[in-house]
């Protein structure tokens, strides 16, 4: 057995954790001893209505089981009073998970600018706005933990969820360039793609296969992932019915032409097997690891 993970004087945030996936996680990092803010708005699927029962129900469950948490009710695009209540509260914040999340599901050519922005600015909008607030005081103490919620959808795509897509896969944007910048002062920062048995899925995944993907099952790893031990950083996983993978970017080796003679659609055309070839492929780590391809192939054709 490994060292027991422990959050003791640890406050964690945990965002849209009324129900669902976030309810599970609010009450794991409880159980291991986090101080936790319970956040939710309580409102729709669709992102409409408020209710306060949603965060005040899961406090009151971590109450029960001898843990600490308070609820709060704010949109997570107001992310500033999040982090504030957190501060008010338990006078630190440590680990933010990144949740709350809405659906507008239609396809492109229905898709309505208020579909678009509302799914823009409770994934998108509303991670920023919790997590800029928080970062300050991560880096002060030297030590941060962040979490966002990407999905398949996102790595993927899935039709009828454009916008949805689109935020999803941008958080995964966001993580990668805030480990970068994290790095220094000890703020890790990864991604999640899971999938599991909420409101937000149910009739989409047939019943059988519903009952077995607990949220419970995706818990543990964003609970490890908020955890002091844990190094690791960048990373996307894809998680879900009690497995865990980690998810990393392909590229061909590619093709070179000489970019001083020149070369025209033909030339693409001609090469696209090799262009698309996956034999050999690089899985470049960062900007400087990806640029090397090409670099080589200006050097190849230099002098
Ligand atoms: N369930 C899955 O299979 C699955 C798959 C991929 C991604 N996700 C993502 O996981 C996260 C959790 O989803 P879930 O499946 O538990 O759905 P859910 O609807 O049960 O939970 C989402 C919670 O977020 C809250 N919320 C919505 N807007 C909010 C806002 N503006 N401020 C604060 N809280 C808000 C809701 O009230 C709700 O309790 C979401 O980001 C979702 O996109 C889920």
């Amino acid at each position: 057995m490994s060292n027991p993970i422990r959050f003791d004087d640890q406050v964690v945030i945990v965002t849209g954790a009324g129900g669902g996936l976030g309810r599970a996680h609010a009450l794991l990092f409880a159980k291991h001893g986090a101080k936790v803010v319970v956040n939710d708005l309580g409102g729709s699927t669709h992102g409409e209505g408020a209710n306060a029962s949603a965060a005040d129900k899961v406090v009151e469950e971590i109450r029960a089981a001898g843990g600490t948490a308070v609820a709060n009710h704010d949109s997570v695009t107001d992310g500033d009073k999040i982090v504030q209540n957190a501060l008010d509260s338990f006078g630190r914040v440590d680990v933010v998970v990144n949740n709350a999340g809405i659906l507008r599901d239609k396809t492109f050519h229905k898709m309505e600018d208020a579909d678009w922005e509302l799914v823009y600015k409770v994934h998108v909008e509303g991670a920023y706005k919790v997590t800029r607030a928080a970062w300050p005081h991560l880096r002060e103490q030297n030590f941060g933990r962040v979490i966002f919620t990407a999905s398949t959808s996102g790595i993927y795509g899935n039709f009828g969820q454009s916008n949805y897509g689109m935020a999803k896969l941008g958080l995964y944007g966001l993580t990668r360039t805030l480990a970068i910048e994290g790095r220094k002062n000890n703020i890790l920062v990864n991604a999640i793609a899971p999938t599991g048995a909420t409101r937000m899925t149910e009739g989409l995944i047939p019943p059988q296969v519903f009952e077995q993907l607990k949220p419970e099952l995706i818990s543990p790893l964003v609970v490890y992932l908020g955890s002091a031990g844990c190094e690791e950083t960048s990373g996307l996983f894809e998680v879900g019915g009690g497995w865990i993978g980690k998810v990393r970017w392909e590229r061909s080796l590619g093709a070179g032409f000489d970019p001083k003679a020149g070369f025209d659609a033909e030339d693409v055309a001609a090469h696209w097997q090799q262009i698309c070839d996956f034999e050999g492929a690089a899985h470049p780590k960062d900007n400087i690891e990806a640029m090397k391809e090409m670099m080589a192939n200006l050097q190849k054709y230099a002098g």
